[in-house]
């Protein structure tokens, strides 16, 4: 297997994970990849993370192509998440001369996974000289995990900052301009929306600490999907920016479960009502769309409008699933509804509207039920509803 250069002395010698389809409960249609650098000066090799334990050896595969792994002589731990520390053991034990560093916590974190695996502490002030390139660190803490780091090497103007900027998009591209960078922002907005949603704050302070290095960037190498070079970078930076900030714009997503389709047949007519409102909105059956797409539609949007009909006196268990992801990513500053059919006693509208409130959303005032299968009059009081929905989402 091949590396693969994405810099001057930089060589991208990672894996490609094309079966992955589920990321701890965020579902991966196209996969991922662990991407890993190696950069070479003219006295030392560093290689910049690991893979995901199964990988090892194709990672090892793609830097003989360039050089013997054994002589490998330094090993950065950006992160100790397993998808890039997982296979650390593996990968020591064929460069037996390589020094391991990480950041302060992860090093701690590294002990914690390898049972007791001792590795050396890097800090901003650290700078590691290869011989014509130098790695400079920036710990960055909850971008993704308390040990996160960044690596920079100033001669490459290559900045490898792990989660950060990165997708999980399997593919023989390694840069966003060979995918296309539609189809590469809108990975990166998927990523961002399931995985750094409730870290916005720290992300923001890690964009800014980046910018005020004053580091030199031509090329952003993240862990994960493509890479970001030329003005790609900015339109990246861009979007980082306008997540961080929590800019929405007029949408609203309903999402909703149903056992005969009347719950269905009133979110259909809620749509038409946002629609006539003035509001963009996306529909989706929670039964059929995966719970991280239903997370990505969200990340632009200012409401969500849940819906479910009543079993057991409450709702669908995939509601609830949708809602304790939710929980976890923190989707505040938006406004949610609630609303479905019942049979004979209701109990599904009040559940979803206390977990909507644990979730961190605002409360719109009215929820909206019907009994048993919806009326004509029923159907028009839903279109209704989603239409004072829209002028809340408006307002
Ligand atoms: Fe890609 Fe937080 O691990």
């Amino acid at each position: 297997m091949r590396a693969y250069p994405v810099a001057d002395g930089i060589w991208w010698v990672g894996a490609i994970d094309w079966n992955l389809r589920d990321f701890h409960g965020y579902e991966t249609p196209s996969g991922s990849t662990y991407n890993a650098y190696l950069v070479r000066g003219s006295e030392k090799t560093a290689l910049i993370d690991t893979v995901k334990e199964p990988f090892v050896p194709e990672l090892l595969s793609r830097i003989s192509s360039v050089m013997d792994p054994a002589e490998v002589d330094l090993i950065v731990v950006n992160h100790v998440e397993p998808d890039h520390n997982g296979g650390l053991r593996d990968v020591m034990a064929a460069m037996p001369r390589a020094r391991v560093v990480a950041s302060p916590s992860g090093v701690r974190g590294v002990a914690e996974y390898h049972d007791g695996l001792a590795v050396d502490a890097v800090t901003a002030d650290d700078a590691i000289d290869l011989g014509g390139k130098t790695l400079r660190f920036l710990p960055m803490p909850m971008v993704h995990w308390p040990d996160s780091m960044f690596t920079y090497c100033p001669e490459s103007k290559t900045l490898m900052p792990n989660d950060a900027f990165g997708q999980h998009y399997a593919s023989e591209e390694r840069f966003a301009d060979e995918l296309g960078l539609d189809a590469a922002l809108e990975q990166l907005g998927i990523y961002y929306a399931n995985i750094l949603l409730p870290l916005g704050a720290q992300v923001a302070k890690a964009v800014e600490k980046v910018l005020a290095t004053g580091w030199e960037i031509d090329v952003i190498a993240p862990s994960h999907g493509v890479g970001w070079r030329g003005s790609d970078i900015a339109a990246a930076v861009g979007r980082y920016r306008r997540w961080t900030a929590g800019e929405k714009r007029d949408k609203a997503v309903v999402a909703y479960g149903t056992m005969w389709g009347s719950t269905a047949s009133l979110a259909a007519r809620v749509v038409d009502g946002l629609a006539a409102g003035g509001v963009e909105a996306s529909l989706h059956d929670i039964a059929v769309t995966p719970i991280a797409h239903i997370a990505y539609e969200l990340l632009e949007a200012k409401a969500l409008v849940l819906g479910s009909p009543t079993l057991h006196h409450g709702m669908l268990y995939r509601v609830s699933g949708l809602l304790t992801y939710l929980e976890g990513l923190r989707p505040t500053g938006r406004l949610a509804a609630a609303f479905g059919s019942y049979g004979w006693g209701g109990g599904a509208v009040k559940q979803m509207r206390e977990r909507l409130e644990k979730a961190g959303f605002e409360l719109h005032a009215e929820d909206f039920a019907v009994k048993f299968r919806p009326t004509a009059e029923d159907l028009a009081a839903a279109e209704a509803w989603g239409r004072a929905i829209a002028e809340a989402v408006r307002g």
